[in-house]
C-alpha cells in the first residue's frame, strides 16, 4: 500500500513538472515571437517549429534511441534529388556556394537585400566548418572538411551520402546543428550538387 502510494506521488509529480515543462516551452516561443515584428522583411514562418524541431527542443537535442529513428527516417523520406539525377555538379559553382556567407537572405534592409537582387542564398559552411585549407577564417561547431574527398573516396555511396547530408543533415543526426539546406528552401538541389562536387572532387581546392 505505502509503495502504491509512493509511485502514485511519483507519477503525480512528474506530471505536474512535464505540464510546468510545457508551459514554459510555450511561454518561450512567445516571447520570441514578440520580439519580431513582421513588415520588416522577416520570414515570421521560421518561428513556427516543425515536428522535428518541437522533438528536439523539448528533448533538448536528445530523443529517445526510437523517436530519433523515427525522425531521421521521416526526414530522409523528404530529401529532393535534381532533375537530372546528377549529384555530383561543377565544384567551381560549389566553391562559391560553400563561400557565401549568407544563409538565407531575408532582409529587405541594407546590406542584407533579398537573394533576387545579389547572387541568391549562401551556404554559410564556413560559419562551421574549416573546409579549404589556405582560408583561415573557420568555424569549428562542426568537424573539418578539409581533405574530404581525398579521406573518404568518390564512390557511389559516399556521393549519395554526402548530397542527403547536405539535403537534411538531421535524416543523419537526429537534432544536428547544421541547417537542413535543401529540406529548409536554402540551396535547391542542382546547387547541393555543386557542393557536393567541391567537397568529392579531386580537382577541388578542398582535396589539394
Ligand atoms: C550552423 C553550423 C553548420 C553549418 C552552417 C554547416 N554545417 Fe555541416 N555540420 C555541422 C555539424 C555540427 C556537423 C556534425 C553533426 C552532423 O553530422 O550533423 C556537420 C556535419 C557535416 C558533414 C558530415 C561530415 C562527415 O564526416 O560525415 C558535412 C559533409 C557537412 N557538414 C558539410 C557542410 C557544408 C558543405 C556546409 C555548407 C553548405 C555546412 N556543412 C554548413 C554544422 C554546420
Amino acid at each position: 500500500m505505502r509503495n502504491r502510494m509512493m509511485i502514485a506521488a511519483v507519477i503525480a509529480c512528474t506530471s505536474l513538472a512535464v505540464l510546468a515543462g510545457e508551459n514554459m516551452q510555450a511561454k518561450i516561443e512567445k516571447l520570441v515571437a514578440a520580439s519580431f515584428k513582421p513588415g520588416e522583411g522577416q520570414d515570421m514562418s521560421r518561428l513556427v517549429q516543425d515536428e522535428t524541431q518541437k522533438l528536439c527542443s523539448a528533448t533538448r537535442n536528445n530523443p529517445k534511441a526510437k523517436d530519433a529513428d523515427a525522425l531521421t527516417a521521416r526526414e530522409k523520406a523528404t530529401i529532393k534529388y535534381p532533375a537530372d539525377n546528377k549529384l555530383m555538379g561543377d565544384w567551381k559553382e560549389g566553391e562559391k556556394l560553400v563561400k557565401g556567407g549568407f544563409g538565407m537572405r531575408i532582409g529587405t534592409i541594407e546590406p542584407d537585400p533579398p537573394a533576387k537582387q545579389k547572387g541568391g542564398n549562401g551556404g554559410n559552411c564556413y560559419a562551421c566548418h574549416a573546409v579549404d585549407a589556405k582560408e583561415v577564417a573557420a568555424g569549428n561547431l562542426g568537424p573539418s572538411l578539409t581533405g574530404y574527398g581525398k579521406l573518404r573516396g568518390q564512390g557511389e555511396d559516399m556521393v549519395k551520402y554526402t548530397y542527403e547530408k547536405l539535403y537534411n543533415a538531421q535524416a543523419f543526426v537526429a537534432c544536428s546543428s547544421m541547417p537542413r539546406l535543401g529540406h529548409n528552401g536554402i540551396l535547391k538541389p542542382e546547387q547541393i550538387a555543386h557542393v557536393t562536387a567541391y567537397l568529392l572532387s579531386p580537382e577541388s581546392p578542398v582535396n589539394k
